[in-house]
């Protein structure tokens, strides 16, 4: 039963760390909430009047590129110019000094990679790259504004953004590895994350169903928080940094 905030939850969590040599970090769009980026299902989830689940979808794209486009071009434009908070940088400095590390991102604002973490996987893919519908060619595209929408390959084909949408199998890659990780790892850290969207919700019982410890950091109660082995009840920047350091 995860408990709530207190120095005795933080400093379980951190003696776990501390003897832990497999480390796998689950991080959703509340890591990034306080480097300005809005999450999903909080009061700044919807974008005019729309919510994730009605753009991020094949048939949302299929049926209007433009409007889909101007959504990822909005939050491409919104994010460009935020910056890692501490709870990047404390994953980055977990990664730095633990032996077997993965963090699995659900998060597509590269924000993780900017802070330094390198074994990191992108289950639900990158706003800052996009993938041909035609020629299938996969890029790296920064360009904020991006011009023209729905931007076009060179072959004359529309791109698209390259994310995970509602329906979409995840990258193989990114979930062999999160599911290996999941599967060995001693400690399981889960940061800002409503835990409600599968297949990357499923990774901390798949974890602790091999004897894993899992540490969830959320300022509300989640879909994992009954499950959790200890539930820090707090912001990740400030949380994450203090179990980072204790865990040393
Ligand atoms: N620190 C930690 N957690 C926070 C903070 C914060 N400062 N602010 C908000 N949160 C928490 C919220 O309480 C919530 O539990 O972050 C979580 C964000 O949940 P969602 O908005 O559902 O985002 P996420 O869990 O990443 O969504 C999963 O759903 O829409 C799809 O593909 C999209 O990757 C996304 C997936």
């Amino acid at each position: 039963m995860g408990s709530v905030r207190t120095e005795a939850g933080l400093e379980a969590a951190a003696r776990r760390l501390r003897d832990a040599d497999r480390v796998l970090a689950l991080t959703g769009a509340g890591v990034s909430a306080e480097s300005g980026v809005p999450t999903f299902r909080g009061p700044e989830g919807l974008w005019r009047q729309f919510r994730p689940e009605d753009l991020a979808t094949p048939e949302a794209f299929e049926r209007d590129p433009r409007l889909v486009w101007e959504w990822y071009a909005w939050r491409r434009e919104r994010i460009a110019p935020l910056e890692p908070n501490a709870a990047h940088r404390a994953l980055a400095a977990l990664e730095s000094r633990t032996v077997e590390f993965l963090l699995a991102t659900q998060n597509v604002d590269g924000l993780h990679a900017v802070a330094g973490n390198r074994r990191l996987v992108e289950l639900h893919g990158s706003l800052w790259r996009v993938r041909c519908t035609g020629c299938r060619k996969l890029r790296e595209d920064r360009r904020v504004p991006l011009g023209d929408l729905p931007p076009r390959c060179a072959c004359g084909a529309v791109l698209r953004p390259d994310v995970v949408w509602f329906g979409e199998a995840l990258p193989e890659g990114a979930v062999g590895a999160a599911l290996k990780a999941a599967q060995t790892a001693e400690v399981v850290l889960v940061v800002g994350t409503s835990a409600l969207v599968y297949p990357a919700a499923a990774l901390p019982q798949i974890a602790q169903g091999h004897g894993a410890f899992v540490v969830e950091v959320n300022p509300e109660e989640t879909a994992l928080t009954a499950s959790a082995d200890v539930s820090l009840r707090g912001r990740a920047a400030e949380l994450v940094p203090a179990l980072v350091e204790a865990g040393q």
